[in-house]
């Protein structure tokens, strides 16, 4: 029998409530699909800074490196706002994912049946089977860039910078050709070709990595123009790839479409079978503790754990009728209307289990 080893990074806020959920979810699918899981913690974000005095320990790289895949919750939090940008929370967060080597991100936009309505785009807009994978270049671009302070005409000024080799978006352009060949075959590159170089040879890249791919249809557009058309005509979009900055914005955009940024799902992949599972929303301390959190992001990036580090499919398909199944009749706050049962974060867990 497989066992799997996995490791936690629970993280803040909501965190450690939603992994709990999805965690539990995983353990039901192990004894359906006959596989082991077994568990280790470590320390990311506010609660690593509170531990040890810095985002990510060096000891947390060291078992997401030793283990099959991780699992993360989210991180961050108003506690840490005064934390000097280089040991905020978000710095522990793009920490473990240069240290893993994560530089393509899938984050997929579906929208369940039943949660049309919850979406804020009119119906015969959406359609039937919205369905959209945007791959978003992780571990480079402005995020990964140089930046500091200086002085500018006597006034305090600062600087961010926004660079890729070509290398970089050669081999998140191949994942993105990749997944369209088992996909619709066809991709939206995303860029701001009109004005920045970085951009430009973006898009001349795309433009080679292509030429290997003659079956897929690729296709340029401004990220402004992006933006717009998420909202206007989802439906025309396969395959997103971006940039790190830009694939950040617009998933969210596209999160929203598919009815709640609760809902969707994120994998962060280095090529290798090891990968990181994370929902795409925060930690929305708000929330924290309350048991209103909606898992479902969570439980769903555990099928993408299942289906893209883990070989099993057949267990990831069964968690996403499960959870397509649950919404028919059960809400959390964040997606609830009228009509519909209202249940917490540790409930709408128990349900997808019984459902599995
Ligand atoms: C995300 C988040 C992070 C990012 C933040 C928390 C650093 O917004 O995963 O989309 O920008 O990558
Ligand atoms: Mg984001």
């Amino acid at each position: 029998m497989n066992n799997y080893k996995i490791t936690l990074l629970k993280g803040d806020g909501i965190g450690p409530e939603i992994v709990d959920q999805a965690i539990k979810v995983l353990d039901k699918a192990a004894e359906k699909f006959n596989f082991t899981v077994t568990y280790d913690e470590a320390l990311l974000g506010g609660c690593a800074i509170d531990a040890t005095g810095v985002p990510l320990p060096a000891e947390t790289v060291a078992k997401c490196k030793a283990s099959d895949s991780v699992i993360l919750g989210a991180v961050g939090g108003p506690k840490w706002d005064d934390q000097p940008g280089s040991n905020r929370p978000e710095a522990g967060l793009l920490g473990i994912r240069g240290a893993l080597g994560l530089f393509a991100n899938l984050r997929p936009s579906v929208i369940f049946g039943p949660l049309k309505s919850a979406s804020p785009i009119k119906d015969d807009i959406i359609g039937d089977n919205m369905d959209i994978m945007i791959v978003r270049e992780l571990t480079g671009g402005i995020y990964f860039g140089e930046r500091g302070r200086k002085e500018v005409d006597g006034q305090p000024a600062a600087w961010d910078t926004e660079q890729y080799t070509v290398a970089e978006v050669e081999r998140i352009a191949r994942v993105a050709f990749d997944l369209a060949m088992k996909r619709d075959k066809r991709v939206t590159s995303v860029d701001k070709a009109n004005v920045l170089e970085s951009s430009r040879l973006w898009r001349e890249t795309v433009i080679r990595v292509a030429k290997d791919y003659p079956e897929v249809t690729l296709n340029h557009m401004y990220v402004d123009n992006c933006a717009m058309q998420l909202v206007r005509n989802p439906k025309q979009f396969d395959v997103i790839v971006t940039s790190n900055i830009f694939g950040d914005i617009l998933s969210d955009e596209a999160s929203m479409i598919a009815g709640s940024i609760g809902m969707l799902a994120s994998a962060s992949l280095s090529g290798g079978k090891l990968g990181l599972y994370e929902p795409i929303h925060g930690s929305a301390p708000d929330i924290a503790g309350q048991n209103i959190a909606n898992p479902l992001a969570t439980i769903l990036s555990v099928a993408m754990m299942l289906r893209y580090s883990l070989d099993q499919q057949a267990a990831a398909e069964a968690i996403e009728a499960a959870v397509a199944k649950v919404l028919e009749q059960y809400r959390t706050p964040d997606i609830y209307e009228d009509g519909f049962t209202k249940v917490g974060c540790k409930e709408m867990g128990d349900l997808v289990c019984a459902q599995l």
